[in-house]
C-alpha cells in the first residue's frame, strides 16, 4: 500500500470517512469496511483502522468533539491561524494555489485563504476529497466566504489528486487538525516525504500537530465529560450493527482513552465489559470477548519540539516557521520544500 493511501484509509478527515465505502458492493460483506471489521476482530489483537469512525453520525459527533471544552486541539490551532494569518500568507503578489488534504468549511481556513487572497492578490482553493458531497458543501461555503477565490474540488484520495494538480505559482499544502497525529510516526515520515516529491521547491506545507504535554490534560482531551468521545468511539458497533448485521449490545462495552508514554500517544479502545460472543451476520462470524478485552480504534501521536525536528528531516522538508499557541498546547508547522 502506497503512504498516500495509508493516509486517506487511516485518517479521520471528517466526511472522507464516511463516504469510504460508495464503491457499491454487491453485498455488505463485499465492502473495505467489512472486510477490515471481518480482519480485525478475529486478529489475536482486536483493531478496527479509525478511518471507519466517521460515518455521518460519527462525522457529526467529531464536530462536537472539536467545540468541547477538553478538546483543546481545534481552538489551539484556530487560534494560531487567527491571529497569525497575516503572516502565514504573506509572501511575494503572485497566484497561489492552496491544497488543503479533506475539504475545510471551518473559520480557519476561511482566515487563511482570506489573508491570502488580500497578501497575493490570487488564490485558487483545491480542497482533495473522496467524499463528492463535502466537496461541493465545501465549495460553495467557501466561494460564499472569500469572493474572489477560485474554488477547484478534486474527488480523490489524496495521492491520486495530488497527481492531478497542476497549476502555476506557488503551492501552500494545507493539513490541519493533527490529522497527521492518526499514523504512526514512521507512516507520517515517510507520507510526509511522499508529499514533498509531489511539490516544487519553495512550495510550503502548513501541517497542524499536536504537542506532547502532561498526561492528565491528554487524556481529559479525549475522555470528555460529556460524554461525547465516548459516543464517538461506542458508534463504531452501533455501526457494524447497521451496516454488517452485527449485535453488539452497546451498553456492555465501554469507551477507553489512555496515554501511553512510551509510543507517545493516546490510545483509544472499545472495551467489553463481560464474557459475550457477538454475531456479525453479514461477515458469517461470532466474536467473542473476555471482560476487559478491548478492539484498538485509534491512536493520536503527540509530538516534542524536537519529534517534529526529526519528523521534517526524515521528510527531507526544512521548517520554516512554526507557531504555537498561548498556552503552548499545539503547534502549526511552515515546512519548506528545497531544491536540489
Ligand atoms: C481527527 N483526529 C486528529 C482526532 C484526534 O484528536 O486524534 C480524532 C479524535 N479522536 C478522538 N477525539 C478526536
Amino acid at each position: 500500500m502506497q503512504t498516500g493511501d495509508v493516509a486517506q484509509e487511516h485518517l479521520s478527515d471528517g466526511m472522507a470517512g464516511a463516504c469510504l465505502d460508495a464503491e457499491e458492493p454487491s453485498s455488505a460483506a463485499d465492502t473495505r469496511f467489512a472486510r477490515d471489521v471481518a480482519a480485525g476482530l478475529t486478529a489475536s489483537r482486536k483493531r478496527i483502522p479509525c478511518v471507519y469512525l466517521y460515518d455521518a453520525r460519527g462525522s457529526r459527533l467529531f464536530e462536537h468533539i472539536t467545540r468541547l471544552p477538553e478538546y483543546y486541539l481545534t481552538r489551539a490551532e484556530s487560534e494560531i491561524i487567527l491571529d497569525g494569518a497575516a503572516e502565514i500568507a504573506s509572501g511575494p503578489r503572485g497566484p497561489v494555489q492552496v491544497v488543503e488534504l479533506g475539504s475545510g468549511t471551518s473559520v480557519k481556513t476561511i482566515t487563511l485563504l482570506q489573508a491570502l487572497l488580500e497578501a497575493r492578490g490570487s488564490v485558487t482553493y483545491l480542497p482533495i476529497d473522496v467524499c463528492g458531497d463535502a466537496l461541493a458543501q465545501s465549495a460553495s461555503h467557501i466561494r460564499a466566504a472569500v469572493p474572489g477565490i477560485a474554488v477547484r474540488p478534486v474527488e480523490a484520495r489524496y495521492r491520486e489528486g495530488l497527481e492531478r494538480i497542476d497549476g502555476d505559482g506557488e503551492t501552500m499544502l494545507l493539513w490541519l487538525g493533527s490529522s497527521i497525529g492518526n499514523l504512526d510516526r514512521d507512516d507520517a515520515a515517510s507520507f510526509l516525504g511522499d508529499l514533498r516529491e509531489r511539490l516544487s521547491p519553495g512550495d510550503r506545507m502548513l501541517i497542524g500537530i499536536d504537542l506532547a504535554k502532561d498526561a492528565r490534560a491528554l487524556e481529559a482531551a479525549y475522555n470528555d465529560s460529556a460524554g461525547v468521545t465516548a459516543e464517538f468511539n461506542l458508534n463504531l458497533l452501533v455501526r457494524i450493527n447497521r451496516e454488517l448485521g452485527g449485535d453488539f449490545d452497546v451498553d456492555r462495552f465501554r469507551h477507553v482513552a489512555v496515554w501511553n508514554d512510551d509510543a507517545g500517544r493516546v490510545e483509544m479502545y472499545i472495551e467489553s465489559r463481560s464474557d459475550q460472543t457477538v454475531p456479525i451476520e453479514a461477515l458469517g462470524i461470532a466474536v467473542s470477548f473476555v471482560p476487559g478485552e478491548r478492539i484498538h480504534t485509534e491512536n493520536s501521536h503527540k509530538y516534542t519540539r524536537g519529534e517534529i525536528e526529526n519528523l521534517a528531516r526524515r521528510a527531507g522538508l526544512s521548517i520554516e516557521r512554526q507557531w504555537v499557541d498561548s498556552e503552548g498546547l499545539f503547534s502549526l508547522q511552515s515546512f519548506r520544500v528545497d531544491g536540489g
